[in-house]
């Protein structure tokens, strides 16, 4: 009879994806500053549907310092493709800027500064894969203009979904049917937190 794993936080968290030094002073840095990143397991997984959506176009919601970011455009070709990523802070706009130019992605991205909630419903798409990571609460709101802006079967990817500010995000995403959705609870080790849900919607 199969039994399931001992300990399998213990056992998961020993399984980390190899990144970048860059990724790793990035992820050392967010630890010591408390800023809410999303780890090396969310970043490949966002490489891996990156790669696995043939995504040209990527839009992202929350940059803070460039990591999520960096982490896609290393499933990206630096000639033909565009990652468009929005921030609200000034501080974190600079810092996400020289983080890009030390990953060598700065001609890859465009990284915008303003409130998404406004950048949104100006900026052009069609884009292939969303990746929305900015305050919960404004998950709802974004979620029409995400529909709007996704090519057809375009995969939105929203972090955080566990937080009680997403819950009317994830009634609207689940009840719509311009979406196909699956909303994961997961154990995600050295995410804020490690246990929390990603829901993967696709525009049906
Ligand atoms: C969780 S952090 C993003 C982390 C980043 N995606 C990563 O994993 O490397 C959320 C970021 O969204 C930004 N933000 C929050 N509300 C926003 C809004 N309305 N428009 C643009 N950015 C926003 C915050 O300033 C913060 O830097």
């Amino acid at each position: 009879m199969s039994v399931m794993i001992q300990n399998p936080e213990d056992f998961f968290r020993a399984l980390i994806p190899e990144r970048s030094d860059l990724l790793k002073s990035l992820e050392a840095e967010a630890l010591e500053e408390g800023i809410p990143i999303i780890g090396p397991v969310v970043g490949e997984l966002l490489h891996i549907l990156v790669k696995v959506a043939g995504a040209k176009r990527v839009l992202e919601l929350g940059t803070a310092t460039g990591y999520s970011a960096i982490h896609m455009t290393r499933a990206m070709d630096p000639k033909t493709d565009q990652l468009i990523t929005l921030e609200l802070s000034q501080g974190l706009v600079q810092r996400a800027r020289e983080n890009f130019k030390k990953a060598g992605v700065q001609d890859l991205v465009t990284l915008l500064q303003g409130d998404c909630r406004e950048i949104l419903k100006e900026i052009s798409g069609p884009f292939d894969l969303i990746f929305m990571d900015i305050d919960k609460q404004y998950y709802r709101e974004v979620l029409p203009l995400c529909h709007k802006l996704l090519s057809q079967n375009g995969l939105l990817i929203t972090d955080n979904t566990a937080f009680s500010d997403a819950l009317d995000f994830d009634q609207a995403v689940y009840q719509d049917k311009g979406w196909r959705s699956v909303n994961l609870l997961c154990f995600l080790p050295q995410h804020s937190p490690e246990k929390d849900g990603i829901c993967l919607a696709m525009k049906a």
